[in-house]
Parts: structure tokens; sequence; C-alpha cells
């Protein structure tokens, strides 16, 4: 069988044992879905080198026996993985393995995408950036940034999800052109609990190329669990590069996780006074929780209201201004994601943020 992942000789890496298929592509989903790179060996006999410098060792049940005639030594974090419904789980060679727990796909997916996850050295780990987006005012342009950040990072090929924490915004798959596009949306992906499972977070939202988009569906009205929000920015951070959340103006506990988990947050502001004023009352609620807000001031500025006049007004840091763009409600209008043709205001403040954020810049070349 080729290699599944490329093997770096001084990482170590969890490593699975199977010789199964159809168990192989399940794991590896949920070990991308922590966020970890692996090892595949076929069989014990591939195995046998790397089975105790591993962090973490899955044996499939195919593999259980084998393991156990060829004598591999006794080890801790050893897990045994079956298949529901598919006969005898193996408890007994569990035991002789030395195996720590046995593990039923697929009822047992997100604790094995926790294993893997916490395999994952601290060092090593390259957690997600998470950016919050919030409106000064309604209509102030705080979805169709969160767009453009979202597809700015997606073209210089970030893996990245933006979430939709406004369930009055109408919908950021509309603002995208997605409302189309097969996939999940929060109400089908948080049951009663409000969990969310990460592995099908990542797996089953609408997506095109890089970007992952979770959304709102056109069903009725529903409050967003605040535990729903703090497991989706959880698996996410594992599981992409950049995560974009357009936040609801008036904070509910979930929008309070996302701005606490923000590395960055922003506040767009019409360059008006009226709007400025409204916006004061949005940033007096969401500065508290998270302390790197700043702000970007939208044209046109219909009695000459500066940018720097209004950051100072709201005592946050100008993070960029934005000058009225015609293409993009016209663009909006026929399904055209903002910043897509990477031209533009808001495509070259994007650029800069996301750049700023993740030290990558916008693939030259790109233009769609
Ligand atoms: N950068 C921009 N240039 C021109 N018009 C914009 C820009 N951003 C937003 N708009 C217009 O403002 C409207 C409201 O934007 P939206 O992002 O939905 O606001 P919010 O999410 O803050 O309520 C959009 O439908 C679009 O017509
Ligand atoms: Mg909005």
């Amino acid at each position: 069988m080729p290699p599944r992942t490329a093997v770096r000789p001084r990482r170590r890496l969890p490593l699975i044992v199977t010789s199964d298929d159809d168990l192989l592509d399940d794991l590896l989903r949920l070990a991308a879905a922590g966020g970890a790179e692996v090892e595949v060996a076929a069989d014990p006999a591939a195995a046998r080198s790397r089975w105790t410098p591993a962090p973490l060792v899955l044996v499939g049940g195919d593999q259980a026996q084998g393991c156990l005639r060829a004598r591999l030594p006794r080890r801790s974090r050893l897990v045994l993985v079956g298949r529901s419904g598919a006969g005898d789980p193996g408890w007994e060679v569990a035991e002789l393995i030395g195996a720590e727990h046995v593990a039923m796909l697929p009822a047992a997916e997100p604790w094995i995408v926790d294993q893997f996850a916490e395999s994952v050295p601290p060092h090593t780990t390259n957690a997600g950036r998470v950016v919050a987006v919030l409106g000064g005012r309604g209509g102030a342009g705080a979805s169709v940034f969160a767009g453009g950040l979202a597809v700015t990072a997606a073209r210089a090929r970030l893996r990245t999800l933006l979430v939709d924490a406004d369930p009055l915004g109408g919908g950021l798959d509309l603002v995208l052109g997605w409302e189309q596009l097969a996939g999940l949306r929060w109400p089908a992906l948080t049951d009663a609990d409000g969990r969310v499972d990460p592995p099908a977070l990542v797996q089953a939202l609408p997506n095109r190329g890089d970007l992952v988009v979770l959304s709102w569906d056109r069903g009725d009205l529903l409050p967003l669990p605040a535990p729903a929000m703090a497991a989706t920015l959880d698996a996410a951070r594992r599981g992409r590069d950049l995560v974009v959340v357009d936040l609801p103006r008036q904070l509910d506990d979930a929008a309070v996780i996302a701005l606490q988990a923000a590395d960055q947050a922003f506040v767009i502001v019409p360059a008006e006074l009226r709007a400025t004023a409204a916006a004061t009352r949005v940033v007096a609620a969401a500065a508290p929780h998270c302390a790197t807000l700043s702000v970007v001031v939208r044209g046109p500025a219909p009695g000459r209201l500066k940018a720097t006049e209004v950051a100072r007004s709201l005592g946050l840091p100008l993070a960029g201004t934005l000058r009225p763009e015609s293409a993009i409600p016209r663009g909006l209008e026929r399904g055209e994601a903002p910043a897509a043709a990477g031209r533009g205001p808001l495509a070259a403040l994007c650029q800069r943020i996301v750049a700023d954020l993740t030290g990558r810049r916008h693939a030259e070349g790109d233009a769609a």
C-alpha cells in the first residue's frame, strides 16, 4: 500500500495499525479532525519499530489477534478500534494486548478525535486563528466583511471556516451565493445538548475548495446554543487555519464565547455620526470580552466624518478603512461572493488583515 501520509523521522506521530481500508479511511478522517498527522502500519510487523515511540496507538479489530501473536510490548495509550454491528468487539483480545480502551465506531468518533488532538504536542499544534466581526449598526457591512475575509483567506490557500453566528442576519451562505450548496447547517448540527460532533463539522458542511461555511437554513428561528459555539470553535481551531465568525450586534452567550476565543475582533462602522453613536453601545458590550477589538470604518462619509475621528470616539484602534464599492451590492444580488475577484478596497484590506494574522500572503496570479 502506498504511504498515506508523509513520514517525518523525528516527530513522534500516533500510529494506526490496520489493513482494513474502510476503517483506515475513518481513522484518517478523525485524525484530520483532531489536527493530528499519523503513521499507518498495515500489520504488526510494519508497526513494530513505531509501536513504543508513538504517543498513541490505535489497533483495528482486524489486526488485534496479529498484534497478540507478534508479542508487541505492553504500552499505555493503546486503543482497540472496532465497528458496531461487526460482531465480537474483542474485549478479550483487548485485555490480552493491554489495550486501555475498546472504541466502537461510529459512537466513539468524538472521543477518538479528542485522543488524536491530545496526542499533538503543544509546540507542534498549529491552532487556527479566530477572527470575530461585529457591525456597529444594522447594515454596517459586517457580514460582507466577514465573507470577504473568509474568501480572501481561502484564496490564499488557508483552510478557512466562516461561521454565521447571527440568527437574524439572513444567512451568510446567501452572502457567498451558496444557498443552493448541499451540506449541514446549524440546526442539523446541534443536538439537544448543543453538542457538535467535530468530524461532522469539518466533513459535512457546505464547502468549495478551502472554504467551509456554517450557516443557517431557512427554517424556524433558533437560538444558537453556547456549547455548540464552544465545540465548533474548538473543533475548527484544530482542523482549520482561519475561523471567521460573523456575530450578532445583540450579543448572546454564543457570541460572547466567540469574542473570548477571538485572536482579533473587528467592529465595522459606517462613517456617519448616528452609526458611531450606535457603535458606541455595541463596543461597550463587546470590549469587555475581547482585548483585541479594533474598528474598520466604511465610507461613504456624507458629513465628511474622518475614520480617525470615529475610532477615537469609540476609543479603539483603527484597523482600516473601506471606500464604498458599488460592485459589492451589485455582486451580492447576483450571488457573487465579496472579494472573490481579489481586487478592490475590500479585497485589499482583507488581504492585509489575513496576512497579518496568519503570515500567509494572497496567492499571486490567483485573480478569478
Ligand atoms: N464594502 C461595501 N461597499 C459597498 N456596499 C457594501 C459594503 N459592505 C456592505 N455593503 C452593503 O451594505 C449591505 C449590508 O451589509 P451587511 O454586511 O449585510 O451588513 P451587516 O452584516 O453589518 O448588517 C449589503 O447588502 C451591501 O449592499
Ligand atoms: Mg450581518
